[in-house]
């Protein structure tokens, strides 16, 4: 049975039948045992317990003194009785800490934004009014859509910021990008997809969503100028056309217009990933794929970059003909996303603090990359890694010399200085010869933190 305890603590006891004094120390020492009553918890007077059971005093007086001579309680004089240091969960009921390795001094990890500078403050407003203003009837089950509210706060966002053309009704809130590629990919599996290209190179974990449905995975190359479209033939792609993820050029305007070009003709699907398009340094961003056809492209953003990925939003504007599969699977994988989230979110866009926070990180970012450069550029000539890409997101790649170090000799000397990078090897869908590279996320050191990790991480690339 459970009981209320007067501390207004409730507790479960396990007895059968009537508790007499035995069963109700039985019940406590199992209590303490488990953790339930961690040490130093202050467990209710005698009177109260009593009440609330519905016994004798004398009963829970008994049981008291009995587990204060075992040594399961302190009782003090004047004081509320408390569970003891010594006895408390000597079995725990958590599993045991995870061997972990030591995280490294200096984090340059890709796909991470400054997560110290969340604007918590903004966002702390952005949840108070969500909080205040939401009705009732809103804490319901929603709509596995998501929120209209975010939905149409991103309609407008998506149109003003990333030239997409969609509306509330074609949106879907998920949990992170991860989410909506895994919702698509079974979409697509039940309409009978049993192929998709992806870029190569590409994230190895992504790829493995569809994968892992059954789906084969195909790589195609990517050059200067971005995935070759020659080379595409599935009747679904999955693109990084602002900013290819993880070698950092832009697809042409030739290409964007083959891409897209070959999707209407074949009624393909091209699956637009535009995880960091909100940070272009160098110019105004180029506007979305997705605007050259909405009715052909699945498009997919994500407060992963510009918030945090804790937050796990990400949105799908999509194509009429996928809105109700995808709802559908949405709906089956645990119904919408969080409600308060996504309301702090909506006001965060709808109040401009979102804007003010891109614009924001994106000046410090840009000064970042600045300054990694001037590194780069003041090493030693020889074995010098080569920057690739455009000016923009939130990493960069180096092309490694082939007459230099490898890969794999980066990551040692990474390793030792205690600086924590990828190489490019794993993103390649089959393993083998590839240009060497070293994928640098120069967002996630903290602020204050940036110059001395970037002294390490110019030791590490310095032969
Ligand atoms: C290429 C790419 N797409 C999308 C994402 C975002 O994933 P999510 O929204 O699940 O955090 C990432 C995150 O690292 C990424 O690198």
């Amino acid at each position: 049975m459970t009981v209320g305890w007067s501390t207004s603590l409730d507790l479960h006891l396990d007895w059968v039948g009537r508790p007499d004094s035995r069963k109700l120390a039985e019940a406590l020492r199992t209590a303490i045992r488990d953790g339930r009553l961690p040490a130093g918890s202050r467990i209710p007077s005698t009177r109260a317990l009593a009440q609330d059971l519905g016994v004798a005093r004398g009963t829970v007086t008994r049981a008291y003194n009995q587990l204060v001579t075992e040594g399961f309680l302190l009782a003090r004089q004047g004081a509320a009785t408390t569970v003891a240091e010594r006895l408390a969960s000597p079995h725990p009921v958590t599993a045991p800490p995870r061997p972990q390795t030591p995280a490294a001094r200096w984090d340059f990890r890709p796909g991470r934004p400054d997560l110290s500078s969340f604007p918590r403050r903004d966002w702390l407003a952005a949840s108070r009014r969500a909080l205040q203003t939401t009705p009732p009837g809103d804490l319901d089950y929603g709509d596995p859509q998501g929120h209209p509210a975010l939905r149409e706060a991103l309609a407008d966002y998506l149109a003003r910021v990333r030239a997409v053309a969609t509306a509330p009704e074609r949106i879907i809130i998920c949990n992170g990008y991860t989410q909506a590629l895994s919702l698509l990919s079974k979409a697509l599996h039940d309409q009978g997809l049993d192929v998709i290209d992806f870029e190569d190179p590409s994230l190895p974990h992504l790829r493995d969503i569809p994968a892992r449905l059954g789906v084969a995975v195909r790589g195609v190359p990517v050059d200067c100028e971005g995935i070759d479209v020659a080379q595409q033939h599935s009747r679904a792609v999955v693109v990084t056309p602002a900013h290819q993820f993880p070698l950092g050029i832009t697809m042409s305007s030739a290409r964007r217009m083959e891409l897209v070009q070959l999707a209407k003709a074949e009624d393909r699907l091209i699956i637009e990933d535009d995880y960091d398009g909100e940070f272009r340094f160098d110019r105004q961003p180029i506007g979305s794929l997705q605007g050259m056809a909405p009715n052909h492209i699945a498009y997919a953003g994500t407060a992963s970059k510009t918030l945090a990925p804790a937050l796990r939003l990400a949105w799908l504007a999509l194509p009429p003909q996928l809105v109700e599969p995808v709802r559908t699977l949405k709906e089956h994988s645990g119904l919408h996303a969080p409600l308060f989230e996504q309301l702090a979110m909506a006001e965060l866009i709808r109040s401009g603090a979102y804007d003010q926070h891109v614009r924001r990180s994106r000046a410090v970012y840009r000064r970042r990359r600045e300054l990694l450069r001037d590194a780069l550029g003041s090493m030693r000539a020889n074995h010098r890694p080569y920057p690739a890409g455009i000016s923009a997101g939130l990493h960069i790649t180096l092309q490694l010399d082939p007459e230099g170090p490898t890969e794999r000799e980066v990551l040692v000397r990474a390793r030792k200085h205690s600086v924590e990078l990828e190489v490019l090897g794993p993103y390649w869908t089959v393993p083998g010869e590839h240009p060497p590279g070293v994928v640098i996320g120069y967002a996630a050191p903290a602020e204050h933190a940036f110059r001395p990790a970037l002294e390490a991480l110019v030791t590490v690339l310095q032969r």
